[in-house]
């Protein structure tokens, strides 16, 4: 199989997936719900390859891929599909198989219909069902037990996000020898939210099977060091936000637990690189072109996410739209929407209602053969993609919560040319780091339609230096730079940098 991280989504032939098999003894195993390729069952009976969706395939990706030797334990993405370990561009990786039972209860019921929206701040309700628990239990065990197999004596292991939070506790029973690290994608949430989930102290003692839990934020590891000390009885949990070390730690017995915040990235350099191409300039140009020479294009790229704010920034334009302020003539906006989880009842319904606020918006200000929004619901080839990024004036980022949200990393990291307007949300961990976008409130659609305008119309010069400022911020902080700053403190042997203040301080702190 070879799969490039590149290739755009179902480019790849047919493979057996059993042709390499491998003998399962890794020293570095990244362990997360999905494998970074998804395997596709065509209609003819065929398989092919494609790349997952979302931000945590396009940050891990990288740097496995540069670890030689690395492992990768996952689900392919389909169910039933019994998958003997393959190993691809020097890649192993170690399926782990989903029946349609567990997709419908581990992954779309308790993954992704109680934690997604309990961890994005209930901007949908959470359902709490004992049977769905039941299930994300048994499928960690089993992401436990492959892990186990898959890893050499002494591997160090690093699990990744919400699906998976029992398993390092698991992991750890199983094979005490390994070093074991978490890193959470998504937020984690304020201790008021997490309190409601009838499983919180068995999460967070899932949790603790770690040495290393890692969180976007500082707000998040503040968040989990004070639930450690409240639902997992460790009175003697202490706390270091000093000078010498960010980490926070937690005795769990003899053994001390470290948690802190490793805000991710994304491979910055390729993309600044990829972006500078011919092929990628001339390609920006037709697309512009295509859209029929507008003064400006606004854009959006997301997966099809309720958190994502897609229906904010549809209404701002709407109203912008209405009220004159924007000029149907000469602006379009363009949203790129992947597919995501799509059995989900919140996702069926935001899909409808985004579907209707589009055409409701082509109805009113569009024209034959030039509509205002042009709207794909499919994944867009990644060469394909940066293309947008060089051609867009405006990119539209505006989540009521996201992790950290790539998106608008790579946006910036495509503009060399130091053109473009980033509008971020506030509630992205992103933020944090990229304080010269057009931040805005997408709770206050009067702010995002005032972030939007000016962002549009922003003066060349003024959008030259912010743009130079954010690039200087990405650049820098790259992918790897996140990964060796998690991996350098799990490998470390948690004497450095000891307790200043208890978690309870820590969080009355914050
Ligand atoms: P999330 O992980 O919640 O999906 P991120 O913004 O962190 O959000 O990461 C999304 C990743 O998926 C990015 O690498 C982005 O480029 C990619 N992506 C999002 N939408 C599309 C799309 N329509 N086509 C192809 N890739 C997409
Ligand atoms: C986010 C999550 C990932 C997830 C991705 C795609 O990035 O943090 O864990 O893999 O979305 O979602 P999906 O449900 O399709 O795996």
């Amino acid at each position: 199989m070879a799969v490039s991280p590149e290739t755009s989504a179902g480019s790849e032939p047919a493979q057996s997936a059993s042709k390499d098999a491998v003998s399962g003894q890794a020293t570095f195993v990244v362990v997360a719900n999905r494998l970074p390729v998804d395997l596709e069952r065509l209609p003819d009976g065929t398989t092919r390859w494609k790349r997952s969706p979302g931000g945590l395939v396009t940050a891990l990706e990288p740097i496995l891929r540069s670890n030689q030797g690395g492992a990768w334990v996952g689900w392919a993405g389909v169910a039933d599909a019994e998958l003997d370990p393959i190993v691809e561009d020097g890649l192993e990786l170690y399926p782990v198989t989903l029946s349609a039972d567990d997709i419908a209860q581990y992954y779309e019921g308790f993954s992704n219909a109680t934690l997604w929206p309990l961890y994005h701040d209930v901007i949908v309700k959470p359902e709490y069902h004992r049977e769905w628990w039941n299930s994300y239990v048994d499928v960690n065990r089993r992401f436990a037990e492959a892990t186990a197999k898959a890893a050499a004596h002494g591997a160090t292991v690093w699990i990744q996000d919400y699906q998976l939070q029992l398993v390092p506790k698991m992991l750890r029973m199983l094979r005490p020898d390994l070093t074991i690290g978490f890193f959470l994608h998504i937020p984690f949430p304020p201790v008021e939210l997490f309190m409601q989930l009838p499983w919180r102290t068995e999460i967070v003692e899932g949790l603790l099977g770690a040495d290393l839990i890692g969180f976007h934020l500082q707000g998040g590891a503040q968040n989990f060091l004070y639930l450690s000390r409240r639902l997992a009885g460790q009175p003697t949990s202490r706390a270091t936000v000093g000078v010498r070390s960010k980490l926070g730690v937690v005795q769990v017995g003899f053994r001390n637990v470290r948690v802190g915040a490793f805000p991710i990235s994304i491979d910055s350099g390729k993309l600044d690189e990829q972006s500078r191409t011919k092929a990628i300039r001339d390609r920006a140009k037709q697309i512009r072109k295509e859209l029929g020479n507008p003064e400006r294009i606004m854009l959006g790229v997301d997966r099809l996410d309720y958190t994502k704010g897609i229906d904010v920034r549809l209404a701002a334009l709407h109203e912008l739209l209405d009220e004159n302020r924007v000029d149907p003539k000469n602006t379009v906006m363009v949203q790129l929407a992947t597919p995501s989880r799509e059995r989900v009842e919140s996702y069926v319904q935001m899909r409808g209602d985004i579907e209707r606020k589009v055409s409701r918006i082509n109805g009113e200000y569009g024209e034959v053969g030039r509509p205002v929004v042009h709207y794909i619901h499919r994944p867009i080839p990644r060469d394909e993609l940066i293309a947008f990024f060089v051609a867009a004036d405006v990119m539209l980022v505006t989540p009521f919560r996201d992790g950290m949200n790539l998106v608008a990393k790579e946006y910036v990291a495509c503009r060399s040319d130091l053109g473009g307007a980033l509008l971020l949300s506030e509630f992205t961990g992103a933020a944090s780091e990229l304080r010269q976008a057009f931040l805005c409130n997408p709770h206050d659609l009067d702010g995002v339609k005032d972030a939007m305008e000016q962002a549009l119309d922003q003066p060349r010069e003024d959008g030259r230096r912010h743009m130079r400022a954010l690039r200087r911020q990405v650049l820098a902080h790259d992918v790897d730079r996140w990964a060796r700053s998690f991996l350098g403190a799990l490998a470390q042997d948690g004497v450095a940098g000891r307790a200043l203040i208890t978690p309870g301080e820590a969080n009355e702190k914050s």
